[in-house]
């Protein structure tokens, strides 16, 4: 057989998706699972987004569409945008794809040469490091450990940029970890960022998942002459409850908009029409779902810190958006369960899943390696049964 290319030896399928699968072959065997792994929203979007779905389809044009997306879509995201104080934007600075993690590996190979570097903060979400792996571009992660709640400092970009750095990756609220940036925060890190000649990727797929009337804070207004190296990514997945519709966007600079485009018209060609109205009735329909949600988000936030808050040497920085926990579980390397050492954050979820039917990612996978993650959007009987069950585990090691 002729060989692949080179850069697909550098290309791994998801860990979490790795842990995910596990847990569901379990299943299929009959074991009682309870799984915190994937990190999707749990519920659907309403009425009105399928309605305009089957309307769609009714009118099917059966044509090719547009490469950027079509307007009635575009002008759809830039309202969301406003809504999230995100203003200045039109039609020319958008792109649209098969959901952010499409446009995020798009944005990546219009920016980044073979050795660029990319700042990571970290934990950070798995794909970013795996797209820079494929691209042949550098990850330097940023190491922002559980005692600084897992947030990057303006002293660790100043610190990390150097002569090859193309790109700092920002992911607020942020996967793995749920922690959201305070506008002194934000305000902070953009006074470090206006030093620097370095693209900024603005993942903020969870901007409508705020707790705790946190005000959400975008680099952009606190520096408005970021504006000219600002992308922002963004999608239906988490807001609506659309994860496997796969619309994404990314929102800055006409010339990146415009190379979106063209990798569009050499790629997908377009979005389908179908896919197109239930995401466009999504954006111009009602928003109570979103903040139902982050409500309901919220209180199952809470219920998992009284839980790790009851285990003796479990740390769990407070998360206020996205659907994710990510405590430090540390304490129980060193010990083990029914005479089998945990001496890592693996063989704490294998112990775990054995013992107690639970599944979550080991924070390796995130470049965390003290910490699992939680994600907590599963039926609420099922994450009071579960956070027991991880109390109980605990409890049972020696
Ligand atoms: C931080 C972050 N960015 C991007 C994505 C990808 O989202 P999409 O479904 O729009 O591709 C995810 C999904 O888990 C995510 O957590």
């Amino acid at each position: 057989m002729p060989k692949l290319a080179q850069r697909m030896s550098r290309a791994r399928p998801s860990a979490i998706m790795a842990v995910a699968e596990k847990a569901k072959a379990l299943k299929a065997q009959g074991r009682d699972i309870i799984s915190f792994t994937i990190g999707v929203p749990n519920f659907l979007p309403g009425e009105h987004v399928y309605a305009a779905a089957r309307d769609a389809l009714a009118k099917d044009s059966g044509q090719y569409g547009t490469n950027r997306g079509p307007d009635a879509l575009l002008d759809g995201m830039l309202k969301h945008l406003r809504e999230c104080g995100v203003e200045g934007y039109e039609r020319k600075h958008l792109c649209t794809g098969v959901g952010n993690k499409h446009v995020l590996f798009n944005v990546m190979y219009a920016l980044l040469e073979e050795g660029d570097e990319v700042l990571i903060p970290t934990p950070y979400w798995t794909t970013y490091v795996d797209i820079c792996d494929i691209l042949g571009a550098t990850a330097t992660l940023l190491h922002c450990p559980p005692e600084q709640d897992y947030k990057l400092k303006p002293a660790q970009i100043a610190a990390a940029v150097g002569p090859k750095t193309k790109i700092l990756l920002f992911n607020n609220p942020s996967n793995p970890t749920g922690m959201v940036y305070t506008p002194a925060e934000v305000q902070a890190l953009a006074d470090e960022l206006v030093k620097h000649d370095v693209w900024v990727l603005s993942d903020d797929i969870y901007n409508r998942m705020i707790f705790d009337g946190i005000p959400y804070a975008h680099l952009l207004n606190a520096r408005p002459e970021l504006r000219d190296r600002i992308i922002v990514l963004d999608s239906v997945s988490k807001t609506y409850g659309m994860p496997g519709w796969r619309v994404g966007f990314a929102a800055g600079p006409e010339a990146v908009a415009k190379a979106l485009v063209s990798l569009n018209s050499n790629h997908i060609t377009n979005l389908p029409e179908v896919v197109i109205a239930a995401a466009q009735a999504a954006y111009d329909g009602p928003q109570d779902i979103p903040k139902q949600k982050a409500v309901e988000f919220q209180s199952k936030r809470d219920e998992v810190l009284a839980a790790f808050a009851k285990i003796p040497g479990v740390k769990c920085p407070k998360p206020a958006g996205a659907f994710y926990a990510f405590p430090d579980i540390s304490v129980a390397f060193g010990r083990s369960w029914k005479g089998t050492k945990i001496a890592n954050d693996v063989d704490f979820c294998n112990a775990l899943l054995e013992a107690t039917g639970v599944a979550v990612v080991p924070g390796s996978a995130f470049g965390e390696p003290r910490a699992i993650r939680i994600s907590y959007t599963c039926k609420p009987a099922e994450l009071t049964e579960g956070l027991r069950r991880i109390q109980q585990f605990f409890g049972e090691l020696a």
